[in-house]
Formats: C-alpha cells, sequence, structure tokens
C-alpha cells in the first residue's frame, strides 16, 4: 500500500484539483523522538505556486543541501510543468557548481531512500572577468554575464560604495550619473562616469580622487560593460541557472558587490516576469504563443547579506519580489543562519519556513514571531526534539497552518558544501 503524502505550501483546492501533482519531494516525516524516532510519510512541497520559503538552521545543519533538494526537484518535474519553471540560484560561497555531478559518495545512503545518484544539467554563470580563474581550476563554465552601466542608478552606486545620499561623495555620484545619462542615453561604461566625475567643478578634489578610486576599483570586478546579461539569457525553462558570485568574497567591498548584482538581478526578473505575465494572459485570451520567461524561482545562500536589517543595493528589489512576486509567479527562497537579522518584511512574507536546528535565542524568537498565531507548541521545544541528525528539520507551513518534523532527503546531484577535514577522505576513483 502506498503511503500517503503530506504535501505543504498547497491550500486545500489545490490539493483537491493537483494532488501532489507538481510537487518536490523534499524528505519525509519524523515520528517520535530520539532513539524511538523513525520516518514515515514522504513530504512533498508546492513548487508550481509562487512562493517565499525560508531555509534556516545553524552552521552545517543542511541549509544549502536542502535549498540543493528543492532545486533538484523542480528541475525533475515533468516536462510539462519543468518547461514554465526555472532556477536561478544566487551562490554565494561557489559551491552549486558540483550539482552536474552524481551524488555517488552518498550511493548507500540514496539506496536506503530508493534513489540513485544523478547529474543535472545545470548552467554555471561566472562574472565575465573571472571566467579564466575558473578554469584554471577545472570548472567549466556555461556562460558569463555583466551588468549594463546605464541600469544601474546614481543609488545602486552610492549605497554599492557605502556613501549616502546626503554626503558630498553622494552628491556627486548622482550629479555625475544624471550627465552620462544625458550625454549618452543607455550607452556608456565606467571610464565615462570617471570623466564625469573629473570634469565636475562643484565637486572638491578630495571627493573627486576618492570616487575616481572607488570606480577604477570597481572596473576591476569584471562586471560592468556597455551592454549587460539579460534576464532571458539567464533563465532557461526546466534548468537551474547557478549565478557564481562567490569570487567577492576576496573584495574588500565584497558584499556590496554581490548585493548590487542580486538587486539589479531581482529587478529585471520583475519586470521580465511583469511582461511574461501579459503575454500569458494574452495567449489564454487570444490562443497566440509569444516568447516569454519561465516562472522563475530565486535562490540565495547568505540571505540576511541581502534583505537584512542593513539596508543594500539588493533591499528594496528583493522585498518587492518578496511583496509582489505572487502576481508576476515569481518565488523567493532565502537561506538563512541568522532569521532574526532578516529584514522583518522578509520575515514575515515567508509562507513555508524549513529550519534546521537553531540555538540564538534572537533567531528562535524570529521563528516564533512568524507562525505564533496557530501554534500550540513552542518552536525551542521542537527544536529541541530534532534528531541530532544532518537534514533534520523543522517545517512551518502557513498554508495548512501546521508544523511537521522533517528529514530532508539525500541529494542526487553532488553538494560541494561540507567543510574540510584535514584527514582526506579516500578518492572517489582510487
Ligand atoms: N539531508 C541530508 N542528508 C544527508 N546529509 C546531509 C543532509 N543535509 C546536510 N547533510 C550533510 O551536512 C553537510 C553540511 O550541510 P550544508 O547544507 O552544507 O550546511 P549549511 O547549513 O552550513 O549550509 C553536507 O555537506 C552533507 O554532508
Ligand atoms: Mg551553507
Amino acid at each position: 500500500m502506498a503511503v500517503e503524502k503530506i504535501v505543504i505550501g498547497r491550500d486545500r483546492e489545490d490539493i483537491k484539483k493537483y494532488g501532489a501533482e507538481g510537487t518536490a519531494f523534499i524528505g519525509k516525516h519524523i515520528v517520535g523522538k530520539g532513539e524511538e524516532a523513525h520516518l514515515t510519510n514522504p513530504i512533498h512541497m508546492d513548487v508550481i505556486r509562487p512562493h517565499v520559503v525560508l531555509v534556516a538552521g545553524k552552521r552545517g545543519t543542511g541549509k544549502s543541501y536542502s535549498a540543493g533538494v528543492i532545486a533538484e526537484e523542480i528541475a525533475m518535474l515533468p516536462k510539462e510543468i519543468r518547461e514554465n519553471l526555472s532556477v536561478i540560484m544566487i551562490d554565494t560561497m561557489g559551491i552549486y557548481w558540483s550539482m552536474k555531478t552524481p551524488n555517488e559518495k552518498d550511493r548507500e545512503l540514496l539506496k536506503k531512500w530508493g534513489l540513485k545518484p544523478k547529474g543535472l544539467p545545470i548552467r554555471l554563470y561566472v562574472p565575465k572577468g573571472w571566467v579564466k580563474e575558473y578554469e584554471k581550476v577545472g570548472v567549466k563554465v556555461d556562460g558569463s554575464f555583466t551588468l549594463a552601466c546605464s541600469e544601474l542608478t546614481a543609488m545602486d552606486w552610492i549605497m554599492t560604495f557605502g556613501f549616502s545620499m546626503l554626503d558630498p561623495h553622494g552628491i556627486a555620484i548622482e550629479r555625475a550619473i544624471k550627465q552620462v545619462k544625458t550625454r549618452f542615453g543607455t550607452d556608456y561604461g565606467i571610464q565615462d562616469i570617471i570623466k564625469q566625475v573629473e570634469e565636475d567643478k562643484r565637486t572638491e578634489k578630495a571627493v573627486k580622487d576618492a570616487l575616481v578610486n572607488r570606480f577604477s576599483a570597481a572596473e576591476d570586478w569584471g562586471l560592468f560593460e556597455r551592454k549587460g546579461t539579460t534576464v532571458k539569457e539567464l533563465v532557461e525553462p526546466g534548468i537551474i541557472t547557478v549565478i557564481d558570485v562567490s569570487h567577492y568574497m576576496r573584495v574588500s567591498a565584497g558584499w556590496s558587490v554581490r548585493s548590487m548584482i542580486v538587486g539589479l538581478l531581482a529587478r529585471k526578473v520583475f519586470q521580465e516576469r511583469l511582461m511574461a505575465r501579459k503575454a500569458e494572459e494574452f495567449e489564454v485570451m487570444a490562443g497566440e504563443r509569444r516568447k516569454t520567461i519561465p516562472m522563475v524561482w530565486l535562490m540565495m545562500d547568505e540571505a540576511h547579506q541581502f534583505v537584512g536589517t542593513e539596508p543594500t543595493a539588493a533591499t528594496e528589489p528583493l522585498l518587492t519580489l518578496i511583496k509582489e512576486g505572487r502576481e508576476p509567479g515569481i518565488s523567493v527562497l532565502m537561506i538563512t543562519q541568522r532569521p532574526g537579522k532578516l529584514h522583518e518584511d522578509a520575515l514575515a512574507q515567508a509562507d513555508l519556513i524549513i529550519s534546521h536546528r537553531l540555538t540564538a535565542e534572537a533567531d528562535i524568537r524570529a521563528l516564533r514571531s512568524i507562525m505564533q498565531t496557530y501554534m500550540l507548541e513552542d518552536i525551542q521545544d521542537l527544536m529541541n526534539a530534532l534528531p541530532r541528525l544532518k537534514g533534520a528539520a523543522l517545517v512551518l507551513d502557513d498554508n495548512s497552518e501546521r508544523i511537521y518534523t522533517l528529514q530532508v532527503r539525500p541529494r542526487f546531484s553532488w553538494h560541494a558544501g561540507g567543510s574540510p577535514a584535514a584527514i582526506k577522505p579516500k578518492g572517489l576513483f582510487g
């Protein structure tokens, strides 16, 4: 007899209509505590509707791994569903490229679950200026991306450089951007901005020098061009596109560069999907098919760095997706080890939470704040009762107003996120 599936993230009407079709098999329900704990019903998560998902947990508890499971499931849906979806994974740590490789290291574990290792046809995109670096270490890159200078607002630059609108630096940036736009329209590069700053008679020398320094440093990010990569290029139906921004770990303004990329990407995805919705409506009305981008799942690690308590160039664009992404069909999946540091609106909008073990009081309080309305048990007690296994998590489902204890399934594809050990494991092929 088939064991009944638990479907989360889906309302009653959709369950009636679709059953468990178009869901992600993320793991199994854990029943019982401690020694007695065992795995029972499969847990399936809706992925065909837009969601705001939070994946939380302390370092090393399985967050990145769990997000990878959800991405895998989307990429392995039946073709007619998969075609209408896409995944953009903002990879802050540079770990998701390995998804092309089958997870041989967990073959035995997968077998216990009745599964087999399998590599996925992901596409790895890296900043244009860094393609060679990846290839040098033997990572095959599928494409590179750039940002169009003209798509960045004065505010984007100001925030990325850590200035404010009101200080002389901010004012000078605003003036320079306005001028290059008047002179060149959308066709300008960093050198044009630098020239503009240098020619500005109203700005004092020290400020100019500082700005020229910043813009020159930005040129070394290997990112900016006159024409940027379009969302259409980055999004492919049924495919996971990994946008690797990990390189900026080594740059001093690392997080602000990454925020700039994420912010711009979020804005473009939103605009593109708004257009796509219109075309989709048109298709339903007139039966005429237009080429549009599929619904998007935007996933990001270290989400509190982008939509945290401190504003970044990514904060507003991401909050727009989080608050208004439902209509254009955009899902946002935020991974964080510090839910307590997430922007309160981002936290409040999450309708699905997968939380691995957390211990900091502020983080537990953050989860409690979202779910208190229907929760009888306390998060802390539930957290304490979680088996001490990698991938064990609580699932808080706002749609069914229920909480489950979950063991996330093993990955089909290779996970590169484990912490290194000084004792090397025996190689796979030797
Ligand atoms: N569901 C799971 N099943 C089996 N092993 C897991 C699972 N989740 C995590 N792990 C193991 O735990 C390690 C750390 O997980 P990871 O997701 O990288 O942690 P973090 O929470 O820091 O992102 C992984 O490399 C993997 O070996
Ligand atoms: Mg991680």
